[in-house]
């Protein structure tokens, strides 16, 4: 079995990404979801895995940079959202290799102290396998309302040069 995983510029590889986003993130899927109206950044890049025997595009991983604002400093940061397997691919360690590849591109900007993502509880041990970390400290960002407290979802940390795990984070744009 050949996996192809390609990292590719985020706006121009979007209508590539867009019929498995929009599979798994289904309007039946999004009924049950709080967080259904929450306004999303557009990833920076996109780990597109693509697995020819099986249907070709089987995983998606969004990759963010951003300047934020943690405990009053602004510190550059990776960001993780989208990742996302369709269904019938699932448990074969595609979003596995596909965080991995998004965590080593993120690792690969100097400027980068640590990686952050945001995920429901029933993901938590999902990540919590991979290195990831819980930030109990508050988060806010970007809506069009305004600044809100961003409580939608729980936010986890990778480390790299900084270990964030409390205090306050201030998203400074909308969130991935
Ligand atoms: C969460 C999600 C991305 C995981 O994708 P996946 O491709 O199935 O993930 P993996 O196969 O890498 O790993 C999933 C599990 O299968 C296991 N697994 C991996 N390869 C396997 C294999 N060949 N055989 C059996 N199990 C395997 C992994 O160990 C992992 O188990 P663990 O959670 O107990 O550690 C996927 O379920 C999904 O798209 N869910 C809906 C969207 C979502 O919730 N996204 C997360 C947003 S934060």
């Amino acid at each position: 079995m050949s996996i192809e995983i390609d990292i590719l510029n985020g706006d121009a590889s979007r209508q590539r990404a867009e019929p498995l986003l929009r599979a798994v993130w289904s309007p039946d899927v999004m009924k049950d979801k709080s967080w259904g109206d929450i306004k999303w950044a557009h990833a920076d890049l996109r780990v597109l895995l693509d697995a020819p025997d099986d249907g070709g595009l089987a995983c998606h991983v969004g990759i963010y940079f951003r300047t934020i604002i943690w405990n009053g400093h602004k510190v550059h940061v990776g960001g993780i959202g989208g990742v996302s397997t369709r269904e019938d691919c699932r448990r074969r360690g595609y979003a596995s290799l596909a965080l991995d590849a998004a965590v080593h591109t993120i690792r690969a900007n100097d400027a980068v102290k640590f990686a952050i993502l945001f995920c429901e509880p029933h993901n938590f041990a999902f990540y919590e396998a991979r290195g990831w970390h819980h930030f109990t400290g508050e988060v806010t960002c970007e809506q069009p309302s305004g600044t809100i407290r961003f409580e939608a979802m729980a936010p986890l940390v990778n480390d790299i040069v900084r270990a964030p795990r409390q205090g306050k984070i201030d998203l400074c744009g909308l969130p991935w």
